[in-house]
């Protein structure tokens, strides 16, 4: 069932999509070679707590998620798990994905940053990442379908010969972090649940510079491509008004 919120409801969720987004403004400041993965963790953890939040991936799944925020490192795409003995170092590219509850409502964001001086093409899978997600999200209006979002993220993501990871999709958010409608990567434009007002989803592209297959780590969360290549994943909460689509996570210059 994909849930409609109030006018209030969709207040408190931009209060926790802020929250999140001044977690990752702290964390693209701190990732920097020499810096554990941890570190990370331990700084968006105490951010989350100075405001009054809590952080629901602690004791997310199974096996229980052991942290607050994902670090995914060059070939890992998703849900990595951050560690003391994962160093940053100079070219690497690490994805923070931080979802925050705040006032019974959560946020959840993803970005990926550079580490140092990184190549020019992981440079580029980066910057061609975000733009799948603003492609995607210019669909995000009240009488489109899921699928239209979906359809432009694969088109914008392929016609650079990326591929378009299959596995995770986007999802709608509210009290929980996961909640309806699935918004996946790939599809057809016209397919999937109708946009309305009042609904709140993640759009979140995760894309790799070579094969879209991916495999699941040994410590059952760290998602990571088969071939090894490097990945890259943006994501926003954004909720449907009259106006429009409203990233509640968004900050110019994270
Ligand atoms: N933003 C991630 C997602 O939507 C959150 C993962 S938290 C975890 O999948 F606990 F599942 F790792
Ligand atoms: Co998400």
């Amino acid at each position: 069932m994909i849930e409609i919120l109030t006018d209030e409801e969709l207040i408190k969720m931009q209060k926790a999509g802020r929250l999140v987004a001044l977690v990752l403004k702290e964390l693209a400041k701190a990732a920097k070679p020499g810096v554990s993965t941890l570190e990370l963790d331990l700084l968006s953890q105490k951010i989350i707590r100075e405001a009054g939040g809590t952080a629901p991936c602690i004791g997310y799944g199974e096996p229980p998620f052991p942290a607050a925020i994902c670090t995914s490192v060059n070939e890992v795409v998703v849900h990595g798990i951050p560690s003391d003995s994962e160093i940053l170092k100079e070219g690497d590219i690490v994805t923070c994905d931080v979802v925050a509850e705040l006032d019974g409502f959560m946020g959840d964001a993803a970005r990926t940053f550079e580490i140092g001086k990184v190549s020019e093409e992981k440079h580029l899978l980066i910057a061609r990442t975000k733009e799948c997600f603003f492609k995607g999200l210019e669909k995000a209006v009240e009488g489109n379908r899921i699928g239209d979002i979906s359809y432009t993220v694969q088109q914008h993501a392929e016609s650079f010969g990326y591929g378009v990871v299959r596995e995770l999709t986007g999802h709608g958010i509210g009290r929980e972090m996961h909640q309806d409608p699935e918004v996946p990567n790939y599809g057809k434009p016209g397919r999937g649940a109708r946009i309305k007002k009042g609904m709140a989803f993640c759009i979140e592209p995760m894309i790799t510079m070579g094969n879209r297959n991916v495999t699941l780590g040994y410590d059952g969360w760290r998602v990571e491509t088969l071939d090894g290549s490097p990945a890259a994943h943006y994501e926003n909460t954004v909720i449907i008004t009259d106006q429009g689509p409203v990233m509640t996570t968004f900050e110019e210059d994270i």
